[in-house]
């Protein structure tokens, strides 16, 4: 058996279980900033791990501006000490109140949000003001995702409103291009170009007229590559967030990442042999994220050549013309295809080193609240 993963104590390791490698980790968080050029340039989104541990990880690698989606993941930050995180989600309804707690009880971790209307300015401004706090707010650009962000032709105004209202300070500009996914370096580097000339111009055009824009957050782990050699952009902070796990979505389809490996895998067994060519697992949708579709969902290692045909909830059943080379309690490992949701899955991870388990980790922003 070939694959890395394999571990000395699997016997004891109930399954389905999700397990990090702390060493592949390193390295990756290690590579990341080499390519980059330093972790200052580095903003990663801390979604794909929810965990505290790699926070604080990227923390003693010097990489000290964070990303999250929830205020959960942004709690979670604070928690570590993080100085700068950006919450790049809108907030709305409740979480107005909940991101005004967070600034109240974390003084020593600066919160930015990000908007992209009008409206989310005004209720932001009026609910940071009537609290006497100050906000540092990021213009949300739609580059082309079309999931959130407010078209370039409109960024401009967006961030006069904010320079014009309490509480509020202009940051710069959030720039995600999260359909950048194309195969190739040569393409996802020509989109990624054409993207930025029009909010370079555009963030000229606003410091022209006195306005401070200090920073353009842009990127996830595709275009992280496309993002590290650009060097001559002052503010440019990159933010993947995949890269530190990784995961075979990515690995299997960007050549520029190879250098990044997967640092999480599944441990799963098989559970039946219902039929002659079949065989199951306990890899259900519990276990292995429903994203992307199925058939595509995971890949397994060392496995004889097969065919996924079934995934329900605690089941993953493939055909092979080779399902006679397999027992009921037979491990396997299986590295997922999107590793982000299949983490929010699992309520801890277990610690692999030097093929044992050493411990687990809780993945703490799994959960939606933690106490704000
Ligand atoms: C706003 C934003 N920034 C950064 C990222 C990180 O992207 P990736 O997972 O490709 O590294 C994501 C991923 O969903 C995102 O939504």
């Amino acid at each position: 058996m070939t694959h890395p993963y394999r571990l000395i104590d699997e016997a004891a390791i109930p399954s389905p279980a999700l397990i990090f490698f702390p060493e592949i980790i390193r390295r990756n968080i290690a590579e990341v900033i080499a390519m980059a050029g330093g972790p200052g340039r580095l903003r990663p989104h801390c979604k794909t791990h929810k965990t505290l541990e790699i926070i604080q990880m990227q923390l003693a690698a010097g990489v000290l501006k964070h990303k999250c989606a929830t205020i959960a993941e942004a709690e979670m930050l604070a928690l570590a000490d993080v100085p700068e995180v950006l919450i790049a989600y809108p907030l709305v309804g409740p979480n107005l109140h909940r991101f005004v707690k967070l600034i109240q009880k974390y003084p020593r971790t600066e919160f930015t949000a990000i908007v992209d209307q009008p409206a989310m300015i005004t209720t932001l401004s009026d609910v940071v003001s009537a609290n006497s706090l100050s906000v540092e707010v990021l213009v949300d650009v739609n580059v082309g995702q079309d999931r959130t962000g407010i078209d370039i032709s409109g960024v401009g105004e967006l961030y006069r409103v904010i320079t014009r209202s309490p509480g509020l300070r202009p940051g710069g500009l959030h720039v995600y291009d999260g359909h950048n996914n194309m195969e190739h370096h040569e393409d996802r580097e020509a989109a990624v170009r054409t993207l930025l000339t029009p909010v370079l111009v555009l963030r000229a055009k606003l410091e022209r007229s006195g306005m401070a824009v200090p920073r353009l957050v842009c990127g996830g782990t595709p275009t992280f590559p496309i993002y590290a050699k650009i060097h001559d952009i002052p503010g440019l902070e990159i933010s993947p967030g995949t890269y530190v796990l990784q995961d075979f979505g990515y690995g299997s389809k960007y050549a520029d990442l190879s250098a990044i490996n997967p640092a999480a895998v599944l441990l799963t067994r098989v559970i039946s042999l219902p039929t002659a060519k079949r065989v199951t697992l306990d890899l259900g949708t519990k276990a292995v994220a429903s994203d992307p579709p199925a058939g595509k969902r995971v890949h397994l290692l060392d496995f004889a050549p097969h065919t996924p045909v079934g995934h329900n909830e605690e089941h993953y059943i493939v055909e092979t013309a080779h399902a006679g080379r397999y027992q009921p309690g037979d491990v396997v490992y299986a590295l997922p295809t999107h590793i982000c949701p299949t983490v929010a899955l699992h309520k801890e991870a277990l610690i692999a080193e030097n093929g044992l388990i050493v411990g687990s980790w809780p993945i703490v922003a799994r959960d939606r609240v933690l106490t704000v």
